[in-house]
């Protein structure tokens, strides 16, 4: 066997060559030991996280990339998303997985959800992915806490609430009203675009009144792909749909900063919208207002509202067009109020869109239906212990609203649209079975504003239009976000009722 040692003239012993190439082998192999043993260490605990009880079952997925590729997949059917329905049949109503290497428990428990919302603040606290503050902002209304959100919720209640609401019903009606008209003009129109484009006109109009025709810039443009960008995964390289969305993100600010600075060296004699509501607070001594803050807030309304609503919209026309019974009892409510009306024709009264109870079952069914926002995501802010489970301090929960929505045990044939069911049911908030607008302290603030719009334009298509589908159109869904795309209709006027 070669020597590791060789003598020195001076009598003492050193490594030989041989000696030397050992010893670098064997740290070599010690070093890499270590790493492959860290490396089976590390993926150990991605795959068992540490937890000071019994975790909700599932798998974390992969090395850093979790699960996100599944959950991202689309699907197009109206029912719950393979991958919630897949994992619930596999380990139940409370799973946990990963998303973009974060531990996300997914509740599909309408018990559990509850709990969350009730919890706002104490044990759960409002929390999305960094992907999603990216884009709206890091100090965007969902992202706020405690005084700060207070204090923004009743700055947006004081715009969208029922005395707001109120004043604004005529601008609504005569919207919805010219769109159709300008739309029967049209071989087709693709109506989620379509509806989009209308109340984002509106609602920009009442933020920021914005105007298009009269604007050298389009800010409509920048939230054009957004939804895309939003349920990809998050690679922000150029050429991919989340890199185009922080774009528009980027333009979009930059159109709203210069649009605040206008006013503010041009400032009007009395406050005619939120511009100058803000700006009046701004200015206040001692705010707690910021710019950013505000900036970010004017971006979230304006994409919540179009976003959102156009997507219900789209959905109840689909729903309308296949189920032409639940049409035919929609039309004679609306007929009723015109006939009751006489030959006055002052435009919709608050009095008139309170008595729309049918229209009100047409919209709730809609959203329980639809599940527009599929995803509600929330943060621990301690240990939590829930029907023999333990969720870990700081780990991402998210409520699944579409596994209540859709559950058999509690809607008779949930995938069918019937709007009968809501009938007597008086449903002003949220409840643990159905939770379209959230629930809890974080209940959707555009409500209101939402049902007022949607039943302002159902009136005016059934009284004012006829329609017929000219393209199908998909909806396209993830757990987290969805987005329809290519539903054509085909309007005409209809003659005086
Ligand atoms: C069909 C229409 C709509 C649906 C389904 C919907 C749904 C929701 C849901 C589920 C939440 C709760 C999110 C959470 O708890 O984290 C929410 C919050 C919110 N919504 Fe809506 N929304 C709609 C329309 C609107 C409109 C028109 C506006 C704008 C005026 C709006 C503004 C907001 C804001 C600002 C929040 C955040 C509130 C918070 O973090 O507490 N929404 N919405």
């Amino acid at each position: 066997m070669p020597c590791l040692f060789k003598m020195t003239p001076d009598g003492t012993s050193q490594y030989s060559e041989f000696g030397h190439l050992y010893l670098i082998k064997m740290w070599a192999l010690f070093f890499g030991a270590l790493i492959i043993i860290s490396i089976a260490h590390w993926i150990y605990r991605w795959r068992n996280p540490i937890c000071n009880g019994t975790l909700p079952p599932g798998s974390m997925g992969l090395p850093f990339i979790g699960e996100t590729l599944q959950f991202f997949a689309p699907d197009t059917s109206c029912d719950i998303h393979p991958f919630v329905r897949d994992r619930m049949k596999r380990y139940g109503p409370i799973f946990r997985t990963n998303l973009v290497g974060r531990p996300v428990v997914v509740s599909t428990d309408p018990d559990l959800n509850y709990f969350i919302f009730q919890q706002e603040g104490k044990l759960f606290q409002s929390w999305y992915p960094d992907t999603f503050t990216e884009i709206f902002g890091r100090q965007n209304v969902g992202s706020l806490h405690g005084f700060m959100y207070k204090y923004l919720k009743n700055m947006v209640l004081n715009l969208f609430g029922p005395e707001s609401l109120k004043k604004m019903l005529p601008e609504v009606e005569q919207t919805a009203s010219k769109r159709l008209q300008l739309w029967s003009h049209h071989e087709s129109v693709e109506l989620k675009e379509a509806t989009a484009t209308m109340i984002f006109d509106l609602t920009a109009k009442k933020l920021i009144s914005y105007d298009q025709e009269n604007s050298s810039e389009n800010l409509r443009d920048n939230f054009v792909a957004f939804i895309q960008g939003l349920i990809s995964f998050p690679l922000d390289i150029p050429g991919t749909a989340y890199h185009e969305c922080l774009q528009g993100r980027k333009k979009a600010m930059r159109m709203l900063k210069n649009l605040l600075q206008e006013r503010r060296a041009n400032p009007r004699k009395h406050e005619s919208d939120f511009f100058d509501y803000m700006l009046e607070e701004l200015q206040k001594e001692k705010t707690i207002l910021t710019e950013e803050i505000a900036l970010d807030l004017m971006f979230v309304l304006l994409f919540a509202s179009f976003e959102t609503t156009s997507l219900a919209l789209t959905s109840a026309v689909k729903f309308l067009s296949d189920n032409p019974l639940v049409l035919n009892k929609l039309t004679e409510e609306h007929e009723i109020i015109l006939r009751n009306r006489g030959n006055a024709n002052p435009g919709l009264t608050w009095k008139e869109y309170k008595s729309m109870k049918f229209t009100f079952q047409v919209i709730n069914e809609t959203v329980r239906l639809a599940n527009i926002v599929p995803g509600i995501f929330r943060k621990t802010l301690r240990e939590i212990h829930f029907k023999g489970y333990t969720i870990p301090a700081g780990w991402a929960v998210m409520v699944c609203p579409p596994a209540v929505h859709l559950n058999p045990a509690k809607y008779d044939d949930p995938l069918a649209f019937n709007p009968w069911r809501w009938k007597g049911t008086e449903l002003n908030g949220a409840s643990k079975n159905f939770m379209a607008f959230g629930g809890g302290m974080r209940f959707c603030v555009g409500t209101e504003f939402t049902k007022v719009q949607m039943a302002v334009f159902l009136h005016c298509l059934v009284t004012k239009s006829r329609w017929k589908p000219i393209k199908g159109g998909n909806i396209v869904r993830t757990p987290g976000l969805q987005y329809p795309s290519g539903y054509h209709i085909q309007l005409t006027e209809r003659a005086n009722i």
